[in-house]
């Protein structure tokens, strides 16, 4: 028997050897009906030659059929049925990547709009190669494209754009596409860092945060169901130093604290920031909600940070601490963009940008309270793996 690919990107020998053996009891039940959605996604009728209980969808690259099929069991396309069809715009990113998996780990129909430089470029094409073996349709298209855009949003329920922060502007053709098409049941736009509407660093962050507050404008204007994700740093930003600019390791002799050091941020692995977006997607909750993740195990201090490390490495570091004014005036003898991580460091860890607020109080709501189930890698798990 030839492999069974499986939308999570695994591939089995068997039907035996499937992992979603605790499936085989439910694929007794009578032959689902495929429906008109499923079918328009390239979904075809049960393999016939094979096993009565594997459903068949032709594989898709940039929009043209491609001669691979990818094999499902019943029971993942009954729950892709119900699962909101998802469209990632940044699929290629740092973490947009995350969110496509995300989106076909937890068996949404998965979208990606793919530039098409990117089909070339050897890193990105592996990447999307395996993104289509796992199941994900890729479309070709641009956010410059509005004919790409409004083709790509009529086969799509919910949209997740992880463009550079520095393009959060572009996102405005593709607002008024969600617009024109009127099908949209939830738009996630690139956001995934700290609440534009809730740092207090306006003047000094180089235009970083007000063009995402625009966007979040622009979408409550037009009426557009949204959720917009605040999950503060992602692990891979800072916390592989412990918060040293310049460092790629954690420190082992001394280390810098910023101002007291008891100011808390907020650290989240980036798969663990798409699992939660990808929980939120069809979540009464979040709806026209700012999602917040401030998961316990990933919330500390400076100092705290330092000691978790401390205790890790059986050594205490000698500290040296930098006032708030001698961090203010680092940033301004630093050239921008080498002064960005002096800048955050001063919004999160002096002004407490990340977690001066309530979350419940502000309107919003907490990704790890609403889906305690998702598993997520804390801090401390973290750090082992820079021992
Ligand atoms: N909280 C944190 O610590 C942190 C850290 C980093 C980023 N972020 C945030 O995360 C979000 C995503 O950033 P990222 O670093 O993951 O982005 P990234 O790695 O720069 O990826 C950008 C993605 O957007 C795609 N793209 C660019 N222009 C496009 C266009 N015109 N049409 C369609 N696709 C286009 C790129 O595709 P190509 O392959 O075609 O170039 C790429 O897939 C941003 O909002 C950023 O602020 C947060």
């Amino acid at each position: 028997m030839g492999l069974v690919s499986l939308p999570n990107g695994m591939a089995s020998p068997s039907f035996s050897a499937c992992p979603f053996l605790s499936l085989q009891r439910s694929l007794s039940h009578s032959s689902p009906i495929l429906s008109p959605q499923l079918q328009s996604q390239g979904f075809l009728e049960q393999d016939p030659l094979h096993r009565r209980d594997r459903i068949r969808r032709k594989v898709y690259r940039g929009g043209k059929r491609k001669g691979q099929v990818n094999f499902y069991w019943k029971s993942e396309v009954n729950d892709m049925e119900k699962k909101s069809r998802v469209l990632v715009i940044g699929a290629t990113g740092r973490l947009g990547r995350h969110l496509a998996e995300a989106s076909l780990r937890f068996s949404h129909p998965t979208f990606a709009l793919v530039r098409d430089s990117s089909f070339s470029h050897p890193l990105k094409s592996q990447n999307l190669q395996s993104l289509s073996n796992a199941g994900a349709t890729l479309l070709r298209g641009s956010l410059q494209d509005e004919a790409s855009l409004i083709e790509a949003l009529k086969q799509v329920d919910v949209v997740i754009c992880a463009i550079s922060p520095t393009q959060a502007l572009d996102q405005k053709l593709l607002i008024r596409a969600i617009k024109q098409v009127g099908c949209i049941k939830r738009f996630i736009p690139s956001e995934f860092g700290l609440d534009p509407d809730k740092v207090q660093v306006s003047g000094m962050h180089y235009n970083f945060f007000s063009p995402k507050a625009e966007i979040r404008r622009l979408v409550e204007e037009q009426g557009i169901p949204y959720t917009f994700v605040s999950c503060n740093f992602f692990m891979s930003y800072l916390l592989p130093s412990l918060v040293q600019p310049g460092l790629t390791s954690p420190p082992r002799d001394q280390v810098t604290i910023f101002g007291h050091g008891n100011t808390k941020g907020v650290f989240v692995q980036e798969k663990d920031i798409a699992s939660f977006t990808i929980r939120a997607v069809d979540d009464p909750r979040t709806l026209n909600k700012v999602l917040h993740l401030r998961p316990p195990g990933n919330v500390y201090s400076m100092n705290e940070l330092v000691g978790i490390w401390e205790t890790k490495i059986a050594k205490k570091l000698q500290k040296i601490y930098l006032s708030e004014q001698e961090l203010l005036n680092r940033i301004t003898e630093t050239p921008y963009p080498e002064n960005l991580d002096l800048i955050f460091i001063y919004s999160a860890f002096i002004k407490g940008d990340q977690t001066y607020f309530d979350v419940e109080a502000s309107g919003g709501v907490e990704g790890t309270k609403l889906y305690p189930e998702v598993n997520y890698t804390t801090i401390s798990e973290y750090l082992d793996t820079l021992l």
